[in-house]
């Protein structure tokens, strides 16, 4: 739908009535200042705006680097929206990776299209599992891999982490190594044979997500 643009009028205040003195009002006659009085002001003018512009040209850097200091603080909270990724006849008992993009924000500007992110998509029956690349422990990018499974001795697919030696099963249960929890996992919809699914990120390195 066509927005339509409204005129913006800005209200103009009217010319203030100008001040007349009555015909017995006693006008008071300002005295110029000395030549000396009239010296100390410009040079105290002449300071103060060479400050300002110093402390405007300090205070760019400065800024930038309290925002990248702080900028967890105030980056894009990346979580609450849904994605499509594919359809449901389209995924399998085995993990498929799938990279989200979105827009993101940096120091400076917003950029379209940017990778924001990576989760794993599988199908277990009618469950569809969604599960983020990023292993809990701190962050690294989890891939899939085969191992043989301790009890049957069979060869079976499962998550691991290569930094530290983590391993998940397909579910994204922990099995082994330092991860302080699961693999996080996230929600999924599914609409019209379509699955969504909404990407947001978690804290690393501790057991709650
Ligand atoms: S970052 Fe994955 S095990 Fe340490």
């Amino acid at each position: 739908m066509s927005k339509k643009n409204k005129e913006s009028v800005n209200p103009v205040a009217p010319a203030e009535a100008a001040s007349v003195p009555d015909a017995g009002t006693k006008i008071k006659v300002k005295k110029p200042d000395s030549p000396e009085k009239s010296a100390a002001r410009r040079n105290f003018m002449k300071t103060s705006a060479a400050a300002g512009i110093g402390a405007c040209a300090l205070g760019t850097p400065l800024c930038a680097a309290v925002q990248m200091i702080l900028s967890p603080v105030f980056a894009e909270k990346v979580s609450g929206k849904f994605y499509p990724l594919t359809t449901v006849d389209a995924l399998t008992e085995h993990p498929v990776k799938f990279s989200i993009s979105d827009q993101k924000k940096d120091a400076w500007a917003t950029l379209p299209d940017q990778k924001i992110g990576s989760l794993f998509l599988r199908k277990s029956g009618d469950k569809i599992t969604a599960l983020h690349a990023l292993c809990p422990h701190a962050g690294c990018m989890i891939q899939t891999g085969i191992r043989t499974n301790p009890q049957t001795k069979e060869q079976e697919e499962m998550f691991y982490c290569p930094c530290h030696a983590a391993h998940f099963d397909l579910d994204g249960k922990r099995l082994d190594g330092v991860s302080p929890r699961d693999m996080d996992s996230l929600e999924v919809n599914v609409e019209n044979n379509h699955v969504l699914v909404k990407f947001e990120n978690f804290t690393f390195g501790t057991a709650a997500k």
